[in-house]
C-alpha cells in the first residue's frame, strides 16, 4: 500500500522551502501527500532552534504524535529535520526515544535512504551540495514561490544559533538558480522570493548578488522578484542600484537592525551602527523613493538599559517601518550572549516587547494609511473569509483584501487602495491585469 507523508514546518522561510523539497523527494519515492499529520504514515517535523520556545514545541509535538495511531492501528514514523536536528542530533533520540529519524538541514537529500533503514541520525554538513541530489521541482507551483540561493551564516551575532545550525555561508551556482527559477515560473509562479540566511552575501565565482537578481528578473513570465533576509553589512551600491534599475524587483526590503543602541549593536557583534544603518536606508530611498522597510528587533539583550531601549523605540519611529518583527531575547546554548552578565528579567522583557510592538503598530498603520488612494497591482494568493473575497499582496508586501467574484488565486488585479488597518488594506478592483497561468 502507498505510504503517506506530512511535513510540519516551524521557523523561517528557508524551512518552508526545505519542506517543499522534502515533499518532492518523498513523492519521487512513491509517498503520497497526507492532508494532515494525524493521517500520515510518516510525519516530518521541520524544526527551528532560534528561540527556546520554538525548540521546545518540537518535543510536545513528538509526544502527541507518538501517542496517536493511524486508522490501521500503526504508529506514525516520526522524523525530526531542520535546525533542532542539527543542534541537538542524537540527543533528540535520547530525550525522545520514539523519534525514528533525525536529519539535519544539509543532509535531508538522504532521508529516503534513512527511511529504508540506513541510519537514524545524520547531521553531516556535506560539502557536495544537497541541491544537486534533489529531484526536479514539482510541475504545479504556487503563484508566489521561494527559491533558496544561499545558505548559512558567517556573521556570528552573539545571540544567534544560525551559524551553528546552518553552517558556513554557501552560495548555489547562478546557472542552477536561473534554471530552477525558469522551472518555477513554468510551473505557475509569477513571483519569486530569493532566500538565504544572509541572502545578500550571495556570491558565485562569476556572479554578484545584484547580477543574479538581474538574471532572474529576466526570466520570461516572471512578474515580481523579492529577496530576504539581508544583512546591513552586505548592502552595497550595486545592490542598491538594482532597486532603481530592475522593474521586477518589488519596492520592499526586510533589513533587520535588532537594536537602535550602538552600545548594544556592538555587544551583539552586528558590525553596523545606528547611523551606518540609517545611511543605507537613505541611499535605498534615493534609488527607490517608495521602498517599504521591514526589520527584526530583539528586546532584553543582556545589559539592555532603559536608555538603550529608548534608542530602539526612536529608530522605529525614525525609519517608519511598514512592518517589523520583534522578539524577547532568548538565551541559546553555545552562543556568547547566553553567558553574558546582566541578563534582563523576564517581566522587563515583557513590558519592553509590548511597548515596542505598540510602536511598530503605529508606524505600520501610518504606512498603510499613507497608501490609501494609491492604485497598485495585487497578486492574489489565498481565499478570504467572506464569499468572493481574496487576499493578495501589494508591491509593498501589504496584505490586501479584494472582493471580486470573477478573480481567482494567482491572478494579478489592479486595485484602488481604499481603506487601511494596521496589518491589511482593502482594495477595490479596477481591472484584471494578468490572469493566473
Ligand atoms: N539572518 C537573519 C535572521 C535570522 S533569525 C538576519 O540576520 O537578519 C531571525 C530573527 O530572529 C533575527 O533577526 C533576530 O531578531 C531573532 N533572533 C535570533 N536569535 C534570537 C534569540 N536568541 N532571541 C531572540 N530573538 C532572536
Ligand atoms: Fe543570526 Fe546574525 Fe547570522 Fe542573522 S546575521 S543568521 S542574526 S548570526
Ligand atoms: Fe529557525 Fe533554522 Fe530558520 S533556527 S529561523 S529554522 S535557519
Amino acid at each position: 500500500m502507498t505510504q503517506s507523508y506530512f511535513v510540519k514546518t516551524f521557523g523561517c522561510q528557508m524551512n518552508v522551502y526545505d519542506s517543499e523539497r522534502i515533499g518532492e523527494l518523498l513523492e519521487a519515492e512513491g509517498y503520497a501527500a497526507a492532508p494532515d499529520a494525524a493521517r500520515a504514515d510518516v510525519v516530518v517535523l521541520n524544526t527551528c532552534h532560534i528561540r527556546e520556545k520554538a525548540a521546545e514545541k518540537v518535543y510536545s509535538d513528538i509526544g502527541r504524535l507518538k501517542a496517536s495511531r493511524r486508522p490501521n492501528g500503526i504508529k506514525p514514523v516520526v522524523v525530526v529535520a531542520g535546525c533542532v536536528a542539527q543542534a541537538e542530533g542524537a540527543e533528540i533520540v535520547r530525550r525522545a526515544p520514539a523519534v525514528d529519524v533525525v536529519v539535519g538541514p544539509n543532509a535531508y537529500h538522504r532521508l529516503p535512504a534513512m527511511l529504508r533503514g540506513a541510519g537514524a541520525v545524520d547531521t553531516d554538513m556535506p560539502v557536495e551540495s544537497k541541491f544537486m541530489q534533489l529531484p526536479p521541482r514539482r510541475a504545479v507551483i504556487p503563484a508566489s514561490a521561494f527559491l533558496t540561493v544561499q545558505e548559512g551564516c558567517d556573521k556570528f551575532c552573539t545571540f544567534c544559533v544560525v551559524p551553528y545550525t546552518r553552517g558556513a555561508e554557501l552560495s548555489r551556482p547562478a546557472d542552477a538558480l536561473v534554471a530552477e527559477a525558469e522551472a518555477l515560473v513554468a510551473g505557475g509562479a509569477s513571483e519569486l522570493t530569493l532566500l538565504g540566511q544572509n541572502v545578500n552575501a550571495y556570491r558565485d565565482v562569476t556572479t554578484t548578488f545584484a547580477e543574479l537578481l538581474a538574471r532572474i528578473a529576466g526570466v520570461r513570465g516572471l512578474v515580481r522578484l523579492r529577496y530576504t533576509t539581508s544583512h546591513p553589512r552586505d548592502m552595497n551600491d550595486e545592490l542598491i542600484a538594482a532597486h532603481r534599475d530592475l522593474p521586477q524587483l518589488m519596492p520592499y526590503l526586510h533589513l533587520p537592525v535588532q537594536s537602535g543602541s550602538d552600545r548594544l549593536l556592538k555587544a551583539m557583534n552586528r558590525a553596523h551602527t545606528r547611523s551606518s544603518y540609517l545611511n543605507i536606508l537613505d541611499r535605498l530611498r534615493a534609488a527607490r523613493a517608495d521602498i517599504a522597510l521591514s526589520g527584526d528587533f530583539i528586546v532584553g539583550f543582556p545589559g539592555e538599559t532603559d536608555a538603550d531601549f529608548a534608542d530602539t523605540l526612536s529608530i522605529v519611529r525614525e525609519v517608519g517601518y511598514a512592518q517589523a518583527y520583534s522578539f524577547k531575547y532568548s538565551p541559546r546554548p553555545g552562543t556568547p550572549a547566553a553567558t553574558m552578565g546582566e541578563q534582563v528579567p523576564e517581566d522587563v522583557k515583557d513590558a519592553r516587547l509590548a511597548e515596542l510592538q505598540a510602536t511598530i503598530g503605529e508606524t505600520a498603520l501610518a504606512f498603510n494609511r499613507a497608501s490609501v488612494g494609491k492604485r497598485c497591482d495585487v497578486l492574489l494568493e489565498r481565499p478570504g473569509r467572506r464569499p468572493g473575497q481574496l487576499i493578495g499582496k501589494s508591491p509593498w508586501l501589504q496584505s490586501v483584501f479584494v472582493v471580486s467574484p470573477s478573480a481567482k488565486i494567482g491572478d494579478i488585479v489592479t486595485v484602488d487602495l481604499i481603506d487601511a488597518q494596521p496589518n491589511s488594506l482593502e482594495g477595490a478592483p479596477v481591472i484584471l491585469t494578468r490572469a493566473a497561468a
